[in-house]
């Protein structure tokens, strides 16, 4: 069925509900009552917008929302449906290939990425889903950006008016107390190791990272002429008992490790920081993904329990884009200062328009608001690996991706037949230093849609 439906719906703007949500609450009722019916396409945001009289934002958020809780199902260029089971969150809706019709920016929801190969489902890690964003506040953003004179001297420890947004959505959302005077501006995980490793790391020192682990983070750290150490993790975080005690820095990912993805436990992260503080080393402590978070309590950061241990590094490369290149160095003031010395001198900054940029989306609430939408996102992707693959699924309570294990011989093979029936695959073994140790597939669901990542799954499943 693809006819455009007749839609009942008025907005009161004298009403205390804002029109996103009464828009919301009249669509959603619809396809509870059966008023509107699986498959069924809706009018585009625009066709609604000038038939309600608001404008079209109004519309695309409410059908972004419905989108999120699993009620409607869009793809580029095709239009917005009604879900084939119609009935939120949990039940996935049915992908559709794109096709004629309206023009794309008529269906705002939920865009397919754009250099997408047709046909090819792309389930390696390491990429977000960066066309579920808000085309009204991006652009706000940016023209708040160019409304900031250029400066002629940037602070190394970037814009005071960021850094105080930044410290207040560490409190609140990693349970991080912190101040801004605690952070620095950065343009990323990437950038932020390599001034750590710029400032503590001398040539020859060992540099522990975790195996399997961050490809980017041995690189960076070998770069500035340590030694790489690889430290053992299993499916609890890196394996405290078997640090080296010489190591002068540790790279760590305790909220979803990667790429195995286990969670750092409390006792486990007591252990980590009595070792730090026995044997010296920093520990650097990649917060990556931790936004996204599925059906588990979060953990506070490892900085928190020991701000002048732990240096604590985040980005927005996975809860906005990795396109964005902004981050955040959090650490004791005086290792702040000895990083904001050593950034002078390698004439390193953080371009001022980025981050007034960012600073808006984070004072307007738009990158909360975006944060909430991508969780739904992604739990609803999640959710449908762990369905497809089910006892196979490891790592899954958080982040964007999750890990299978598997023998080690049936590995290439599998990868080399997925690739034949267009699904692209990552295995464990990419992300040793050594020789593997952990051995099966990575599974990223941040770049594939709900649809694709169902049709990679189904084939990964008949493969096995
Ligand atoms: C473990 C890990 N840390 C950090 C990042 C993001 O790095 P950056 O902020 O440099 O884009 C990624 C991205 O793929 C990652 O996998």
């Amino acid at each position: 069925m693809r006819t455009d439906v007749d839609l009942p719906l008025v907005v009161d703007r004298a009403a205390p509900l804002p029109l996103v949500v009464q828009i919301g609450d009249q669509l959603r009722e619809a396809m509870r009552s059966g008023a509107l019916k699986p498959g069924e396409r809706l009018p585009s945001s625009r066709a609604l917008a000038a038939l309600l009289g608001v404008s079209r934002t109004v519309v695309a958020d409410a059908f972004q929302q419905l989108y999120a809780e699993g009620w409607l199902d869009g793809r580029h260029g095709s239009g917005t449906y009604v879900a084939a089971s119609g009935d939120g969150l949990g039940r996935a809706a049915t992908g559709r290939r794109r096709g004629g019709g309206e023009r794309p920016e008529d269906d705002p929801v939920m865009l397919a990425p754009r250099g997408v190969t047709a046909g090819i489902i792309d389930l390696r890690p390491g990429r977000p889903w960066v066309s579920g964003y808000d085309e009204a506040a991006w652009r706000r953003a940016w023209r708040s950006a160019g409304e900031l004179a250029p400066s002629g001297w940037p602070d190394p420890y970037g814009h005071a008016e960021l850094r105080e947004l930044l410290a207040d959505h560490l409190r609140r959302a990693r349970a991080v107390p912190t101040g801004p005077g605690n952070v620095m501006v950065t343009r990323g995980t990437g950038n932020g190791l390599d001034l750590i490793a710029a400032t503590i790391i001398r040539p020859g020192a060992r540099a522990g990272v975790e195996e399997p682990g961050y490809r980017v983070a041995r690189n960076v750290f070998a770069a500035r002429g340590a030694e790489i150490v690889p430290c053992p993790v299993d499916g609890q975080g890196v394996i405290v008992e078997e640090l080296p005690d010489d190591l002068e820095v540790l790279y760590t990912t305790p909220a979803h490790q990667y790429p195995v993805g286990g969670r750092l436990s409390i006792p486990r992260r007591e252990r980590l920081l009595a070792w730090a503080r026995r044997t010296g080393a920093v520990v650097v402590e990649d917060d990556y993904d931790a936004e996204f978070r599925y059906d588990v309590a979060p953990l506070p950061a490892l900085h928190g329990m020991d701000p002048d241990r732990v240096v604590l590094l985040g980005t927005l490369s996975k809860s906005l884009s990795p396109d964005v290149g902004l981050g955040w160095l959090v650490a004791s003031e005086g290792l702040l200062a000895a990083v904001a010395r050593r950034r002078d001198e390698l004439g390193d900054r953080t371009p001022g328009p980025v981050q007034k940029a960012v600073a808006t989306l984070l004072e307007r609430g738009d990158l909360d608001r975006h944060l909430r939408r991508m969780r739904l996102e992604y739990a609803r992707r999640r959710a449908a690996i762990v369905e497809a693959l089910g006892p196979l699924v490891q790592g899954d309570t958080a982040g964007l991706h999750v890990m299978i294990e598997l023998p080690e011989p049936v590995v290439p093979d599998l990868v080399r037949r997925a690739e034949e029936r267009g699904v692209l695959l990552d295995t464990t073994g990419r992300h040793h230093h050594g020789p593997p140790r952990v051995h099966g597939l990575v599974l990223g669901y941040g770049y594939a849609s709900l649809a694709d990542v169902k049709r990679g799954c189904a084939v990964i499943r008949d493969l096995l």
